[in-house]
């Protein structure tokens, strides 16, 4: 008998969280790495939001509590997200659930059936790709193309479309390339789907970077077209919004009673619920006269660093950047890079299964990790299938500028440093 189940050989990771262990090494060999792996805002979570949460756990409040989430949140939530879809959104239609990731998984289980289609972006998201192929799903990638600043059209997605087609993620602002659906996107796209799809089809809408949005952009969710919001899954949650990635706080709203119910049960099953005091600091969020001053004081500054970022990366010779509408992350196509440093030719000098392993464009991620102290993510952690002809790397701007300003300047050094890229693949091994 074999230790493992067969099932998990299917399940991907994020790798942004096992960036650390080559930061670590890299940190023990000397180097001090400037940090663009981390997809969480560099501030602390706002003082006033913390104070509740510290009030509650002085007064009990650590008990379990309601799976489907706290009462007064789950008002406040829906009294929020009718205002911003400009949808009705009651109470009873939203779970809160430990982060904006659980819903996820809770999407691919409790709608789509072993060989079901499911279309994601890709670039996308790590975990939809993972796991889509977990519950035995095909995976059917939408390629966001650079050329059209990381965008789909509702032709690209129709193409996509197939009776076998179950569900749809969309992820706008997206991570990780920071493009975002305009209103007519959105309602283009809404009409091809309810063109093609009946309504067991369900649209999972990753919201999660919704207040993150830069040169005045407004978000809009694909649930405010008319006739979507009965097969949309919106999910958002305060990780991006507020800082408080560590609380683990998101949530879904739901088409249906059945729907929310099934959520509720898979918390029950997996998490009980979500911390009480998580919760009620996650309504103070919403409620608080300070919380807009607080968000648009992080936006700023992440616009600012956008506004340094794209065109110092595009100052580089080697590297194109798109310029992001959102979030807080830049993609920058480095092809050029891999044909100056012989990036192409090592690659395809490595044995077979190590190259499978290793694009070229990790392979530059390793280089500016190893030799530069540049910590970045490459392409194909935001989903790989199909990717082998793309090479880019994504770099969170949720760090500060003058580290940005550093980092930027590393990448530059690294891009001219044929003789040590050649010594890095020398000692290949010892960085795997
Ligand atoms: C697109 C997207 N969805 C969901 C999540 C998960 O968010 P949370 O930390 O709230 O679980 C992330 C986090 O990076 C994300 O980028």
């Amino acid at each position: 008998m074999k230790l493992f189940a067969d099932r998990l050989k299917a399940l991907g990771t994020e790798n942004a969280f096992k960036v650390g262990a080559d930061i670590a090494k890299a940190e023990a060999m000397g180097l001090k790495v400037i940090r663009f792996n981390l997809g969480e805002p560099d501030f602390d979570t706002p003082e006033f939001i913390c104070q509740v949460a510290c009030n509650n756990l002085m007064s009990g409040n650590t008990h379990y509590c309601p799976p489907a989430g706290i009462p007064q949140l789950r008002e406040t939530l829906a009294r929020q997200i009718s205002e911003t879809r400009r949808i009705s959104v009651r109470p009873d239609q939203i779970v809160v659930t430990p982060g904006a990731k659980p819903s996820i998984c809770y999407t691919l289980l409790s709608y789509v059936n072993p060989g079901d289609e499911v279309i994601y972006p890709s670039p996308g998201f790590p975990i939809y790709e993972s796991m889509v192929t977990f519950v035995g799903a095909t995976p059917v990638p939408l390629h966001l193309k650079e050329s059209k600043g990381f965008s789909f059209t509702a032709d690209d997605l129709g193409q996509l479309i197939t009776p076998k087609t179950k569900l749809i993620i969309i992820n706008s602002p997206s991570n990780p390339t920071g493009g975002v659906l305009s209103e007519a996107d959105i309602q283009s796209i809404a009409e091809v789907i309810l063109e093609k799809c009946d309504n067991t089809v369900r649209i999972y809408s990753d919201e999660v970077y919704e207040k993150i949005l830069f040169d005045g952009s407004v978000h809009h969710s694909i649930a405010s077209v008319p006739g979507m919001q009965d097969r949309t899954i919106i999910c958002s949650g305060h990780s991006k919004s507020f800082a408080m990635t560590g609380w683990r706080l998101g949530f879904a709203v739901l088409p249906t009673e059945e729907e929310v119910e099934c959520f509720t049960n898979l918390n029950i099953n997996i998490i009980s619920c979500t911390p009480p005091f998580s919760q009620a600091a996650g309504v103070e969020a919403y409620i608080s006269p300070e919380s807009d001053k607080a968000v648009a004081h992080m936006v700023q500054h992440f616009e600012a660093r956008r506004d340094y970022a794209v065109p110092a990366l595009n100052a580089i010779d080697g590297i194109t950047c798109a310029k992001p509408s959102g979030a807080f992350y830049v993609f920058p196509n480095i092809e050029g890079i891999c044909e100056k440093l012989g990036i192409f030719e090592a690659h395809a000098s490595l044995p077979q299964a190590k190259a499978r392993q290793l694009s070229p464009s990790k392979l530059f991620q390793k280089f500016l990790i190893y030799h530069h102290g540049v910590a970045t993510m490459d392409r194909q952690s935001f989903g790989s299938i199909g990717t082998e002809k793309l090479h880019f790397l994504r770099l969170s701007t949720a760090t500060d500028l003058d580290s940005i300003k550093m980092g930027i300047r590393r990448i530059d050094e690294a891009s001219r440093d044929k003789k040590g890229f050649s010594e890095f693949m020398q000692q290949l091994e010892q960085y795997l």
